[in-house]
């Protein structure tokens, strides 16, 4: 059944990139009495609905917020179960993405997560590198500050080794270190569960990108609640800090 925000979208006029901070699986479970890492395993659900959704009308790029580098302060348990879920996830999914030519990209520093997320990740990242659909970004191990920090330190370099000096330094240099250099600003957030914070998420890149609040808690994202997020930024005006 197509839901009443699709009707309503305008499919030539789609965000290139949607990015969504996952929000509210704790609490979708703690509601529910079920114990936080249920709600994670729907969240995965869910994160496998939105990514089948966003390939089928073609949006070009995906991010999605899958654990940040504050996500360690969680309990073991709970940061355990999130790793198992990562690779749960990509052996499920893996043939299905690339029968779909989505390409993988992953953001943020996943040297440091267990062996075993590594080798599939790397894995799913060689298989589906010349796919040429949409590209699902995953943040993992992401934080926004400790991404800029590594610019820093990068052109901090440059220019000891004389290969930059200050005055070279221009925002295509930054933009082309950070993890996500090689793909356009999110034009689209979403995030979910009623928080209304970007908890440390694309600072640099979402300067200008519209925002999009909801309620819903991550387990039940659905096609029409990311149809209804697509609708609500077709409404906006973007001036980029110019005028109409
Ligand atoms: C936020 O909910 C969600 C996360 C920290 C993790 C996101 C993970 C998934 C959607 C699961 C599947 C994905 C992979 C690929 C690992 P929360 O726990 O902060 O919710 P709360 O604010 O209600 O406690």
């Amino acid at each position: 059944m197509v839901s009443k925000y699709e009707e309503m979208i305008d499919i030539k006029k789609l965000p290139r990139h949607i990015a969504v901070i996952m929000d509210g699986n704790g609490r979708w479970a703690s509601q529910k009495l079920m114990p936080r890492t249920m709600g994670h395993k729907a969240g995965m659900q869910a994160l496998k609905r939105t990514v089948e959704a966003c390939a089928e009308i073609k949006i070009p790029i995906l991010s999605v917020y899958a654990f940040s580098t504050e996500n360690w302060k969680r309990p073991a348990e709970e940061v355990n179960y999130l790793m198992q879920l990562l690779v749960e996830y990509i052996e499920k999914e893996i043939n299905e993405l690339h029968k779909n030519n989505i390409k993988i990209k992953i953001t943020g520093d996943y040297s440091t997560l267990p062996r075993v997320c590594i080798s599939s990740i790397n894995n799913a990242i060689e298989k589906t590198g010349n796919n040429t659909g949409m590209i699902f970004n995953i943040a993992l191990n992401y934080g926004s500050r400790k991404e800029i920090l590594r610019v820093v330190q990068q052109i901090a370099a440059q220019v000891k080794s004389g290969k930059a000096s200050p005055d070279t330094i221009d925002e295509n240099l930054i933009n082309s270190l950070l993890y996500t250099g090689d793909i356009p600003d999110p034009d689209l957030l979403i995030r979910t569960a009623g928080e209304m914070r970007l908890s440390n998420f694309m600072l640099w890149q979402i300067a200008y990108t519209e925002l999009f609040f909801t309620q819903c808690m991550w387990p039940d994202f659905n096609r029409e609640v990311l149809m209804n997020a697509i609708w609500s930024y077709q409404q906006r005006e973007r001036r980029f800090g110019g005028l109409k």
